[in-house]
Order: C-alpha cells, then sequence, then structure tokens
C-alpha cells in the first residue's frame, strides 16, 4: 500500500506529482516505485506534519538548514521585502548588494583571527568543492601544482556534487559513479561501530 491514503484531492496529486517527475537523491528506487514519497506539506516551528497530519519533530532542520524552526514570521517578512526590493544580484567580478557585503562583515565580525573573507556558495557541497578548489588555485599560484592531497574520513558525509561526494567516505554510495578520487586519500573514523 502506498503513502497516499489520505482523501485530500491536493496531496494525492503531489505524491502522484512527487512519484513521476522528481529524481530523489539516495533513494532505493525498488521501495520508491511501489511506496513514493511521504509528502511533508506543513512546518510550524520544530515541527513538521505528513499528508496525514501525523506530528513530527524536525530533528534534522530540513536538511540542517531551517535552523530557527518553520513558519518563524521575522524571517518570512525580511524574505518578502528582500524579494520586493532586490530579488538577487550575482556577487562575480565587481558586483554585490547590500545584503551580500554587509552579512559578510557580520560573519567576520563574528569569526576569529583573520578570517575576514566570506565566499557566498548554495550549499554544503558547494562549500566543499569550493574550499578545495581555493587550496589547489593557491598552492598553484605558489608555485607548488603537486600539493594536492586531499584527507578525508571513511564514513564522513560531505555532500553529493561531483567532488563533494568523492569526498564522501561512504563507499557503498561510490558504486556507479566515475568519482574523482586520484587526490584524495581515506582515513579511518573516530567511532566504533556495534559490531553486527
Ligand atoms: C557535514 C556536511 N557536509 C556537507 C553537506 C552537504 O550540504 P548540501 O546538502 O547543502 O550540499 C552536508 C549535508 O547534510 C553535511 O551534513
Amino acid at each position: 500500500m502506498h503513502k497516499s491514503l489520505n482523501p485530500n484531492q491536493d496531496l494525492e496529486l503531489t505524491w502522484r506529482n512527487d512519484k513521476n517527475h522528481v529524481i530523489h537523491p539516495y533513494a532505493n528506487f525498488e521501495n520508491f516505485s511501489k511506496e513514493g514519497s511521504t509528502v511533508y506539506a506543513k512546518g510550524h516551528r520544530h515541527f513538521i506534519y505528513d499528508q496525514q497530519g501525523q506530528k513530527y519533530l524536525d530533528g534534522i532542520a530540513g536538511l540542517w538548514c531551517v535552523n530557527i524552526g518553520h513558519g518563524n514570521e521575522e524571517l518570512a517578512a525580511h524574505i518578502g521585502e528582500q524579494a520586493r526590493n532586490l530579488a538577487y544580484y550575482n556577487t562575480f567580478e565587481d558586483s554585490t548588494s547590500p545584503s551580500a557585503a554587509n552579512l559578510a562583515a557580520k560573519l567576520a565580525s563574528l569569526c576569529p583571527g583573520t578570517l575576514n573573507h566570506v565566499f557566498f556558495g548554495t550549499g554544503g557541497s558547494m562549500a566543499n568543492d569550493t574550499a578545495i578548489k581555493m587550496v589547489h588555485y593557491y598552492f598553484n599560484m605558489l608555485g607548488k601544482p603537486k600539493k594536492k592531497k586531499i584527507l578525508s574520513r571513511n564514513l564522513g558525509y560531505h555532500g553529493s556534487t561531483y567532488l563533494a561526494h568523492a569526498l564522501t567516505g561512504i563507499a557503498s554510495t561510490h558504486i556507479g559513479f566515475d568519482l574523482p578520487k586520484d587526490d584524495i586519500t581515506y582515513l579511518s573514523y573516530p567511532l566504533s561501530l556495534p559490531k553486527t
């Protein structure tokens, strides 16, 4: 039996649209083809609700990014104001916007020592890809083009883009992908797992 038991037509359509059109990372496609997704349609503070109205503690905060909870009026007001004023602008070359410049200054004031510059990206995978790109570029500019080795821990999760997935030390997820692993050395993890 699939997970769309709710008579609510909109949610049934959502479940079907998802099943027919969304590609889900980390999905077990055999189960997914039978059951589809659980539709989380509503959130309030640190709780979310599925299509049957079942309430859950959103312990992973979306994917670690809903840090001040769902339905926060103050945040919604700021997002609305920003969208009306300037929906987006990039920071390529010599462009910026008040939001980028002022947030960078705020973050710099909170960071220790000489950590005074911010590179804006779209998520964790991009942050890791960019950090490695910058380090490689830095050493290339210093005339040390062979300084490329990256150490990563087995079982560590670093994201899903090409390099961030390669950095992710979960070997079972590498199967079938041609990931760029030549410069990566995987180290043991600081955790003892129960024997199975
Ligand atoms: C430790 C860590 N690094 C990187 C990532 C990847 O972030 P994103 O999903 O925003 O690309 C995650 C995501 O869960 C993470 O937990």
